[in-house]
């Protein structure tokens, strides 16, 4: 049952401009290089393509590692690429990106995009690739039910969906040590930014729901950081990443 703060309001985009210039040292307090090397951990197993979307990517730290290794892999695989559209409500976040991004060989394939993703229009089996990064906890369970039902629908028959994001475990020392780091971090963006929610939402049981399953996954050694790549259930061969890796 949603709160009434969780059914009256949206994250706002305003929080996230306010956040944008300290977004990496406040997650370095409290994570080094962690995430980021979790954001990082399966780009090896994603097969070339040629249309990609990425949502939410707040300062392009994805956005650019995914160039990075673009281009480690030579001409074949980044002359594929076609277009990479990066979605992203904060005006302050998409700068970054931009910044980030500005000396990059391939910039010319981003196409940067200033809009909220529940009110964009998706085109219909475009995307080879969709790539969001602890982004599907910025919303309410109805809401990410809806644009994960919206996304499904854009993404390619044997396209793939790259998540990385913090889940819950669900039981063990790991249960308490995740939900009380996860209650602070979600005080602290429901202070900053609206977020609308104040517990985890499962996006991967939502994603399942709408036809997906992971081929992927990675965790954490305390398993609640976890790097998957889902794609379609019934394309058991959908991408060169059939194989399931264990936790570490
Ligand atoms: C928690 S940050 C995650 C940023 C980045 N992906 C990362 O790995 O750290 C969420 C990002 O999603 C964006 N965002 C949140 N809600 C959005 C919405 N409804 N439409 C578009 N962007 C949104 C925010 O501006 C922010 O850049």
């Amino acid at each position: 049952m949603l709160s009434h703060r969780e059914r009256m309001s949206d994250s706002s985009p305003r929080g996230y401009d306010r956040l944008a210039p300290w977004y990496q040292t406040i997650e370095r307090l409290r994570f080094a290089g962690g995430l980021q090397r979790w954001r990082e951990r399966l780009l090896d197993e994603i097969p070339p393509c040629r249309q990609v979307l990425f949502l939410g990517d707040g300062d392009g730290r994805l956005l650019k590692s995914f160039l990075d290794q673009l281009l480690n892999r030579g001409p074949t695989s980044s002359n594929l690429v076609e277009n990479i559209r990066s979605v992203d409500f904060s005006a302050k976040m998409l700068q970054c990106q931009r910044k980030r991004i500005a000396r990059h060989p391939l910039r010319h394939k981003v196409q940067l995009e200033h809009g909220d993703v529940l009110n964009a229009q998706w085109p219909t089996r475009q995307y080879d690739l969709i790539v969001t990064a602890f982004f599907l906890d910025c919303f309410a369970e109805p809401q990410l039910r809806r644009l994960v039902s919206q996304l499904t629908t854009a993404l390619a028959p044997e396209g793939l969906w790259y998540v990385v994001d913090f889940t819950q475990p669900d039981r063990g020392l790991a249960k308490h040590w995740a939900g009380g780091w996860l209650a602070v971090m979600h005080a602290f963006f429901r202070w900053q930014t609206d977020l609308p929610t104040r517990r985890l939402v499962h996006a991967d049981s939502i994603l399942k729901s709408s036809g997906l399953e992971p081929r992927c996954f990675q965790q954490n050694r305390t398993r609640w950081i976890t790097s998957s790549l889902y794609s379609f259930a019934e394309k058991p061969n959908a991408s060169d990443c059939s194989r399931r890796i264990s936790s570490e």
